[in-house]
């Protein structure tokens, strides 16, 4: 059987971990796309050479024309810009909307079939207006964002608490931004609640307090150690996990920005929940019970939201 197509369209810092990750995973053959010239044609080459020494049989391909993605089954979009130091997700709305434009027509001329994951920030616009623009299923249509917030949250809990990563749960709703939504009581140390944890004395609440605000303010944090871009490790893998959910028909339950028309008390907005992927895409979303203070958290954070995409509508006309 012919191996799946990886397309990554924008081949910068997350772009290139992209393919350097699917290659070491053998998810498929990978092209990286890009406007600027020679970049991912250079990743590509270089990331084949470390073929024979990691061992793998995928092939890299770069490119700067939209036809090289032909028949992709999957596409994971980095193209726009980062932010810099003292910039917020949203200050990269209008930039960031004109590329979804041309990622949008780019995908529905050549890989209409592909199951698409967004990364570009704000993550919860752009992956709405990438779906406009496409015009694709919404189930084929999903923004990376939870799987990452989880991540950072479950990060920070494993080292307050002195065990693995692997045993840590957690979830992160909502939009990715200052508005995120980590949920303590659905998280847990191998299905021990956070409050239980809080009340056996492995943390207090003050403690808790500290590690939920630096997951939410978690990339920011990077921007300013780095200075020069943003976070892309931990993105990048966060998205394989996805597509590989995709790929394989795994049913990995994820936290993602999905389009929600139902559940959770929502009328068609793209935002954090948690979901099942599988080989139909997003095949089920979670419509999890929150208490009163989740959901005024959880409110908030889908009115912020709300605000963005209206801002894209009024950048662009033909979204309204
Ligand atoms: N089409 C294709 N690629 C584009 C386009 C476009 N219209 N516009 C820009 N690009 C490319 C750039 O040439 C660059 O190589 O997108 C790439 C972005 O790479 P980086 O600047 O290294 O940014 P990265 O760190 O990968 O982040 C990409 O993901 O997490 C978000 O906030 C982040 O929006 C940003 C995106």
């Amino acid at each position: 059987m012919a191996r799946p197509k990886i397309a990554l369209i924008g081949a910068g810092q997350i772009g290139g971990t992209l393919a350097h990750l699917a290659a070491i995973k053998e998810l498929g053959d990978v092209v990286l796309f890009d406007i600027a010239e020679g970049t991912p044609q250079g990743k590509a080459l270089d990331i084949a050479q470390s073929g024979p020494s990691a061992g793998f049989d995928a092939t890299m391909k770069g490119a700067n024309d939209y036809a090289d993605i032909a028949g992709a089954d999957v596409c994971i979009v980095t193209a726009g810009v980062p932010r810099k130091p003292g910039m917020s997700r949203d200050d990269l709305l209008g930039i960031n909307l004109k590329v979804m434009k041309s990622v949008g027509a780019g995908i529905a001329a050549h890989a209409p079939n592909a199951f698409v994951i967004c990364i570009t920030n704000p993550l919860d616009a752009m992956v709405w207006a990438l779906r406009e623009f496409s015009g694709l299923p919404h189930e084929k249509v999903v923004g990376m964002a939870g799987v990452l917030d989880s991540a950072r949250f479950r990060h920070f809990l494993s080292v307050e608490f002195n065990v693995s990563m692997r045993d840590v749960t957690a979830f992160v709703l909502g939009g990715h931004g200052d508005t995120m939504v980590p949920l303590s009581r659905y998280s847990t140390v191998a299905g021990v609640p956070l409050p239980d944890l809080v009340a056996m004395g492995w943390t207090t609440q003050d403690k808790l307090d500290a590690i939920i605000q630096r997951t939410r303010d978690g990339g920011a944090e990077i921007v300013g150690l780095l200075k020069t871009g943003s976070a892309f490790y931990a993105p990048a893998t966060s998205a394989i996990e996805m597509a590989e959910a995709y790929l394989k028909d795994q049913k990995r339950v994820l936290p993602c920005a999905a389009w929600v028309n139902g559940p959770l008390g929502l009328d068609g907005l793209y935002v954090g929940v948690p979901t099942v992927i599988g080989a139909a895409g997003i095949e089920r979303i979670l419509d999890i019970k929150m208490n009163q203070a989740e959901q005024a958290m959880f409110d908030k954070s889908v009115d912020a939201v709300k605000g963005l995409v209206e801002a894209c509508k009024a950048i662009d006309p033909t979204l309204a």
